[in-house]
């Protein structure tokens, strides 16, 4: 990655402190897992619902969204397959952004969720009345907001990205001479700018999960793993991104473990990705890079505590009670759809 300009940050802001939760995975007996999803089978059916699940949910999620229909996948494909199917009611197992980026595209359809307390520290460090002031002092600037962020937030914003194209859509930006104020990940800002050579001022919010990972011990266990290929997501510290031979969505995570010729992987994202790269390709040793949570107690090392909320059981709950339904403000949820809407179609010319 060739430097460009040096990275400007919003210093002066204010932004809460985040403090991951501890969360227990569901645990539950063969029998109970075989019963939970044949019920939401059924229940799926006897809604017209659809399942749709981010990588970082549990396996069992991610099997039972594939083999009912609905999909696995990364934050922009998730929106993209609620907005184009047919389902009267979507179910989204992943975190609150994504279930209401569905309602957003979708007011007229049902969405669910597992859980109403499946968070994100970046949503949750970006308050959209600070955010608002913010965009408000820099008025010269396009607003362009990654996807894990409030509805009100995707409201203020010019450009909703995901990590999937954030580089791109920012590149189209700087070739038409924009400046760009950037929210809330600190570090696929960082990357975006340095890979883009943007002029963009950047929100300093951050992901609990992805800022565990380790530079220094990565750079040990390559010693140990010549032969490894690193892939990285990029919302990692600079420092680790550094270490990739692959910066990318989880999506483009995954296609680098199919498609490289390395038999050995070191991966820098949550570690649900797991489930389905071993899926995808089951002859090749996959290990997780070092976090700080080494010899530590960790809430959020290479693991989403609020992904974590996402069972077998809630789900079902949510299907049979209509529990945890999205509802957006219609003004924030039209405003919000037009930024998410001009991602949609500048992906789809990709
Ligand atoms: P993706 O868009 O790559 O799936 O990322 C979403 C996310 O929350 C990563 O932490
Ligand atoms: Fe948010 Fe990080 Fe969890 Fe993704 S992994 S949902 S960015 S807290």
């Amino acid at each position: 990655m060739s430097i460009t300009m040096s990275t400007r940050w919003a210093h002066d802001l204010q932004i809460p402190g985040i403090v991951a939760p501890m969360v227990e995975e569901e645990v539950l007996s063969t029998e109970e897992t075989g019963r939970l999803k044949q019920e939401i089978r059924q229940l799926l059916r006897e809604h017209n619902a659809v399942l749709i699940a981010h990588y970082y949910t549990a396996g069992d999620i991610q099997d039972l969204a594939e083999e009912t229909g609905g999909c696995v996948s990364d934050s922009l494909e998730m929106a993209r397959f609620g907005h184009q199917h047919s389902a009267q009611t979507l179910v989204v197992a992943g975190v609150r952004f994504m279930g209401e980026t569905a309602k957003i595209l979708n007011p007229e359809k049902r969405v669910l969720m597992p859980s109403s307390d499946a968070e994100c520290s970046l949503d949750l460090a970006c308050p959209a009345q600070a955010f608002t002031d913010f965009c408000d002092a820099y008025p010269d600037r396009e607003v362009v907001v990654y996807s894990n962020t409030s509805a009100a937030v995707k409201a203020r914003a010019d450009w909703v990205v995901t990590s999937g194209i954030a580089v791109r859509l920012v590149q189209h930006l700087r070739a038409q001479g924009k400046k760009l104020l950037w929210a809330p990940d600190r570090h696929l800002g960082h990357y975006v700018q340095q890979t883009s050579g943007a002029d963009m001022l950047i929100w300093p919010g951050s992901c609990v999960v992805h800022e565990t990972f380790r530079a220094q011990a990565l750079v040990q266990m390559k010693l140990a793993y010549p032969g490894a290929a690193v892939l990285v997501h990029p919302e990692s510290p600079a420092a680790v991104i550094e270490l990739a031979d692959v910066v990318g969505s989880t999506t483009q995570l995954l296609r680098a473990v199919q498609q490289l010729p390395n038999s050995q992987f070191i991966i820098a994202t949550d570690n649900g990705i797991f489930h389905k790269m071993r899926q995808m390709a089951p002859d090749k040793q996959l290990f997780e890079a070092p976090t700080a949570g080494v010899g530590a107690t960790c809430r959020s090392c290479a693991h989403c505590p609020w992904m974590a909320m996402n069972g077998l059981r809630n789900l079902a709950q949510a299907l049979r009670e209509g529990d945890h339904e999205i509802k957006i403000d219609a003004e924030i949820g039209l405003r919000a759809r037009h930024s998410i809407q001009r991602m949609l179609d500048f992906a789809a010319t990709l």
